[in-house]
């Protein structure tokens, strides 16, 4: 299971020592694909899998509410002693079944942790929480995988091909349903 690796607490602690931050220009990319969308709001951005919180940590200044989630509490407890501002919250919960209402979440990001998820579960996970203007956003460092959801499959694999040079694709469900 993908998750033993994060589950030891000694693991989490190294984790949380030696990984490096996303940079703030991706995030800063994330924000401006985000914002391009006329009816984007700031309210609640989702980061899934959080680990220990360096890249939720990115987004508490761009949103009202961040929360962190992820299948290990000891990633959390990580996250939830060293990344504790005011605006974030964590969340122990698999990337599979978010705790969050229908069309309630502005921005979801997931960052070197999408290869871990069922990865269909999880696209409809964040399709099912994301507002109609809501923007997915998977951050990897390799987007050597295929993806599928739906009659939007060819449309995804084709963003990760074209964006993945820069290890990063970006997602609006809205873009894709209308394509
Ligand atoms: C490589 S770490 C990335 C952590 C963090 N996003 C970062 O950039 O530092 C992958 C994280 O995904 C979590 N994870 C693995 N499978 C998961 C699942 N099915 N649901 C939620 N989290 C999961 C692990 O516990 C781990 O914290």
């Amino acid at each position: 299971m993908a998750v033993r690796l994060f589950e030891d607490k000694e693991h989490a602690n190294l984790y949380w020592k030696y990984r490096i931050s996303p940079s703030e220009e991706l995030i800063e990319k994330v924000l401006q694909f985000h914002r391009s969308n006329k009816n984007s709001a700031n309210d609640l951005a989702v980061d899934v899998g959080c680990g220990s919180g360096q890249g939720t940590l990115l987004l508490a200044p761009h949103f009202t509410r961040v929360v962190g989630t992820d299948i290990s509490p000891a990633q959390l407890e990580m996250g939830r002693k060293h990344v504790n501002v005011s605006n974030i919250s964590y969340r122990e919960s698999p990337a599979e079944e978010l705790p969050f209402e229908d069309g309630s979440v502005d921005l979801v990001t997931t960052m070197s942790a999408f290869h871990w998820f069922d990865s269909s579960r999880f696209l409809q996970e964040a399709h099912r929480v994301l507002k109609p203007h809501g923007c997915l956003a998977i951050l990897n460092y390799t987007m050597n995988m295929e993806l599928s959801y739906g009659d939007c499959s060819e449309t995804l694999n084709h963003i990760c091909k074209e964006v993945g040079i820069i290890t990063v694709a970006f997602l609006t469900f809205q873009c894709l349903s209308a394509v």
